[in-house]
């Protein structure tokens, strides 16, 4: 197990107070904070490095192309990817997968053919397939909770046939912390001859991945919700999918040839990354890799397992206060819960006046949250960084909302 007070000394911003008491930050789920080292890579590249890549002869370009060429190597050994040419960089999950609808998908979906995704999904999943579907004619399928909040196996064997051609599955609910059986929806989709995407934007920084293990053909997450810089997103895929997927963004850098009337486009994955990228980050996406695994996602994956148990038995204490989640085993760490009679929004603006951060509303994931019979959730997530103190802090601030607006004695 890892020291997480230690850890906590190695990001700066847990040196802030708000309303004058240190920061619990509980919204992981949404994004992460950065340790000093990521901070560091920022700052060093554009102080000793900066210049565009694989463009330049100078020495500065060369430098920055080899660091950048470098993070894609990183990357693709992270998600044990079987090269570096399989890693799209993007600007995060959400332009991962709409470059698979509108660069992959759009050329194998037509009238009648279908796409099968799971109420779990956050909009960033939802939103581009209901769009290719209505623009191709073809139906969107969508596996539904099972009545303990988990995925429901028996009724997405049901949905699958001939005529379904992607399933776009996330693999872990950003609302209920629900981890989806993905290994088993990918072998079930490639027995009909569906591709699958999985979306890992809440999965990869909290436990190991192997996407070649996994089986799956598309795997889309975001560097900000694993320690790392904002603006950055991956795309892997399979390398033989990729020759077949066709560019969306057109420009400088992704060409070979070009002449007045046409042009030609480079292999994969450069042909997916037209015009100067976000080559700071993605370089400084590398520290948080190393310190990820430096920390070992085992023990990250074990350690969230902990906060979880502690926080869900910590909240059921407060008679009336609902806990929105599967069962533990199927849980990652996110705990979604309702005080009665209080809008989360109030929730979370006393959890804020005590200085805990956590998220309310409806998570970007409109039709699950309605699904379950609420406007709005409180949601707290967790990483390597929270502690049993921060969940205490968060119990102290529930006692308080229940105090002012329950009129509750603890
Ligand atoms: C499950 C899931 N998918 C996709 C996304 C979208 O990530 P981004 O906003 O970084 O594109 C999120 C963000 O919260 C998410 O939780």
């Amino acid at each position: 197990m890892f020291d997480q007070k230690k850890i906590k000394k190695e990001f700066p911003i847990f040196s802030r107070k708000i309303n004058g008491k240190p920061l619990v930050y509980l919204d992981n789920a949404s994004t992460t904070q950065k340790p000093e080292c990521v901070l560091d890579a920022l700052t060093n590249y554009y102080s000793s490095h900066n210049a565009n890549i694989h463009r330049g002869i100078h020495q500065l370009s060369e430098e920055s192309t080899v660091a950048y060429e470098a993070a894609r190597k990183r990357v693709a050994r992270f998600i044990h990817a079987r090269k570096s040419d399989e890693i799209i960089f993007t600007k995060n999950c959400t332009d991962a997968i709409n470059l698979v609808a509108k660069g992959f998908a759009s050329q194998i979906i037509g009238k009648g053919d279908e796409i099968i995704i799971s109420a779990f999904e956050h909009h960033s999943n939802l939103v581009p397939w209901q769009e290719l579907t209505k623009a191709k004619k073809a139906g969107l399928k969508v596996v539904p909770l099972a009545k303990d909040l988990t995925f429901d196996m028996n009724a997405y064997k049901r949905m699958l046939s001939t005529r379904t051609k992607m399933v776009c599955m996330t693999a872990q609910s950003n609302v209920l912390g629900t981890v989806l059986p993905i290994k088993k929806i990918v072998q079930e989709a490639h027995k009909v001859g569906a591709y699958v995407l999985v979306d890992g934007a809440q999965s990869v920084g909290h436990g190991k991945t192997n996407v070649q293990s996994l089986g799956c053909d598309f795997f889309a997450f975001s560097a900000h919700k694993m320690l790392g810089p904002t603006g950055v997103g991956v795309l892997y895929g399979r390398y033989d999918l990729l020759e077949k997927m066709v560019p969306v963004i057109f420009g400088g850098d992704m060409v070979t040839i070009v002449e007045q009337h046409s042009a030609q486009y480079q292999r994969p994955p450069y042909r997916f990354e037209a015009g100067t990228p976000n080559i700071a980050d993605v370089i400084a996406f590398v520290a948080a890799l190393d310190y990820l695994e430096k920390i070992g996602l085992d023990a990250i994956h074990a350690h969230e397992q902990k906060l979880t148990t502690y926080a869900r038995t910590r909240f059921s204490e407060y008679s009336g206060v609902n806990i929105v989640a599967p069962p533990l085993e199927y849980s990652g760490g996110i705990v979604s819960f309702i005080v009665p009679s209080v809008h989360p929004h109030d929730v979370a603006t006393v959890f804020n006046q005590e200085g805990v951060a956590i998220r309310s509303g409806l998570h970007c994931a409109e039709p699950l949250v309605r699904s379950l019979g609420v406007d709005a959730l409180c949601r707290m997530s967790f990483y390597l960084y929270t502690t049993q103190e921060d969940i205490d802090r968060a119990v102290r601030a529930l006692q308080k909302t229940r105090q002012i607006f329950c009129r509750a004695k603890t």
